[in-house]
């Protein structure tokens, strides 16, 4: 389709100058700013097709910097199909509503560990409600990709934003990250020696609780509530005095996981390859946990090495990441694909 050229103007009355154009510039945004104004100017003449996503990731920047948006189009001859999405342009609050957010999106992400690029540019979109798996060979990125989410020390991107239910979540510490609702399984639970299990989950339960404003749960409360979901999780009441993942085997820190989640009632839960150490029958009790779960507000991103675990927690998009990329992007059926034909094809394409 012929394409019209736009001069998209932002007016930055709160005038983040360099903080604002380093921003547009990691989303992927070339704008100047215009001398002796609070204002920058970027000159699109790109697709069409593609002047959605660049009306998205500006309306963003600005609703994140609290300016106003104004646009108008270059050259009057080429009005056409330019001026229609001037307009919308011109009414953010239209524009926002007519957008689809997803409650965790993913754009142009890198990351860079010991000045190696691990995570080259990674795009993922997640709804809510919809279950996602990540599958890809070792040493793919997907741990990587976990740990940016958390917020874990030394996991810092380069470049590429990430918003979850529209915040940006490299504005947010990781306590806050929890408290709105994102929850992270990790490969490697970590041990805390001193702190029972049942103290550790009450103190977790009760932060994000304050700090979303809720009343804190009394003791008769939370326990009534931990004793049943560690039950349909068998779960014992001997674990849960015992020090947080001290002596546990494998399959028990990764039930113990499950436990956090079911008690926390997170929005999004990452779960980095839950199903590692587990017995057919405890994947069972994960699976379990995980669908008991499911709902139209609650999202999950299932990280897994293998095909198994998505037989009992069926996904409704599988992605495939190899060597930082998601290369390829299908249904359920993708993964039994993968289970057949291995890795191998994915190890040696290497997408520019
Ligand atoms: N802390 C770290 N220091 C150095 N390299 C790391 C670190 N964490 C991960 N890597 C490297 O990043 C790559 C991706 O690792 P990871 O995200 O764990 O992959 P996956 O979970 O897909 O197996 C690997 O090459 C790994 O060696
Ligand atoms: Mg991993």
């Amino acid at each position: 389709m012929a394409h019209a050229g736009f001069i998209v103007e932002f007016n930055n009355p709160n005038s983040y100058g360099q903080q604002f154009g380093s921003h547009l510039k990691s989303l992927g945004l070339k704008a100047e700013r215009l001398p002796h104004k609070t204002a920058w100017r970027l000159n699109y003449n790109g697709q069409f097709s593609k002047f959605k996503t660049l009306q998205r990731r500006i309306a963003k920047a600005v609703k994140r910097s609290g300016s106003a948006l104004s646009s108008k189009p270059k050259d009057k001859k080429s009005l056409g199909h330019a001026q229609t999405t001037t307009r919308k342009v011109q009414t953010p609050t239209r524009l926002k509503s007519e957008v689809k957010m997803p409650l965790l999106e993913i754009e142009n992400l890198r990351v860079e560990i010991g000045g190696k690029e691990i995570l080259k540019g990674l795009d993922l979109a997640v709804n809510a409600g919809e279950v996602h798996a990540i599958m890809g060979p070792n040493g793919s990125g997907k741990s990587t990709l976990a740990y940016v989410l958390a917020g874990k020390e030394g996991y810092q991107p380069t470049a590429g934003e990430v918003s979850f239910d529209g915040r940006n979540i490299f504005e947010m510490a990781p306590d806050e990250r929890a408290a709105a609702g994102l929850f992270l399984a990790f490969q490697y639970p970590l041990e805390i020696p001193g702190v029972a299990t049942m103290t550790f989950l009450r103190t977790a339960l009760n932060a994000q609780r304050k700090k979303r404003g809720e009343a804190e749960l009394s003791t008769p409360e939370f326990l009534k509530k931990v004793r049943e979901v560690a039950k349909k999780l068998d779960i014992g009441q001997e674990m849960l005095r015992r020090a947080v993942n001290v002596g546990f085997s494998g399959g028990e820190k990764k039930r113990n996981e499950i436990l956090q989640m079911a008690l926390l009632e997170p929005r999004l839960a990452v779960l980095d390859e839950t199903d590692s150490g587990l017995d057919i029958d405890a994947l069972k009790i994960v699976a379990d946990g995980v669908n008991r779960l499911r709902g139209p507000s609650r999202s999950f991103i299932v990280i897994t090495h293998y095909q198994r675990l998505l037989n009992y927690i069926v996904p409704d998009v599988v992605h495939v990441l190899s060597k930082g990329h998601i290369v390829k992007t299908g249904g359920k059926e993708l993964a039994l694909e993968l289970e057949a034909r291995g890795y191998a094809e994915y190890q040696e394409e290497i997408p520019a």
